[in-house]
């Protein structure tokens, strides 16, 4: 069964603690929180503050994507914060290694984060050292956007990566995801769905999640 983690992105920030308390009652497995600069990305969310409080409700895992450049400088406060997952950008990141050792050093399950223009080979170097891939279905910086086609082929071609080397990477799949793609986008390879606005504006958002672990 594919793992399940809802955007709060999408959620409603005037009603966070009830939001945070449905995916608590829900088969949801992560919390997928989107942290933007304003810099990396065209658009700012909310940050470390809103993710101490949400910490408060839940254990479920803290999955952080940060769309920000420079994450070294807020690795140590996400922890603090709470992420289990700490997720960087590739093109963000001119010292890549360095800033996935510094998140295993912190006792964080290290992510990279791939825009739809980057191709996957560039990940080759340093796939045996971290434990998730966010591949990005749209262009980082908003919710709502619709699932960019040729993403299912980068997954086939990540999965092949990973099970050519016997490595245990996570991939999952950020943007668009919705009812009528997430079985094809399993099928390509995925084992992490992030839904936003699929779960959030739903009828009934802990159906919906119900619906798409069963996929
Ligand atoms: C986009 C974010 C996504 C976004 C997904 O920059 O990284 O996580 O919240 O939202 P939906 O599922 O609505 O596309
Ligand atoms: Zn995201």
């Amino acid at each position: 069964m594919p793992i399940i983690a809802p955007s709060l992105l999408a959620s409603n920030f005037l009603r966070l603690e009830e939001e945070c308390k449905m995916l608590n009652e829900s088969e949801a497995d992560y919390f997928h929180l989107d942290v933007m600069d304003g810099r990396f990305v065209p658009n700012i969310s909310f940050g470390l503050p809103v993710i101490e409080q949400m910490r408060k409700t839940t254990s479920k895992t803290f999955d952080v994507h940060l769309m920000i450049l420079e994450p070294e400088k807020y690795a140590e406060a996400f922890k603090a914060a709470g992420a289990d997952i700490l997720s960087v950008h590739i093109e963000a990141c001119s010292h890549l290694h360095r800033n996935i050792q510094q998140i295993k050093s912190l006792d964080m399950q290290a992510g990279v984060a791939i825009n739809p223009h980057t191709p996957v080979f560039l990940l080759a170097d340093v796939l045996g050292d971290i434990d998730l891939v966010c591949m990005m279905s749209v262009n980082p910086g908003f919710g709502a956007q619709k699932f960019i086609p040729h993403t299912l082929k980068k997954i086939e071609q990540l999965r092949k990566m990973i099970d050519d080397n016997k490595l245990n990477v996570k991939i999952e799949i950020d943007g668009g995801v919705t009812l009528e793609n997430a079985k094809s986008i399993i099928d390509a390879g995925a084992d992490v769905l992030v839904a936003g606005n699929t779960v959030f504006k739903s009828k009934n958002p802990k159906e919906t999640i119900a619906q798409l672990k069963r996929m």
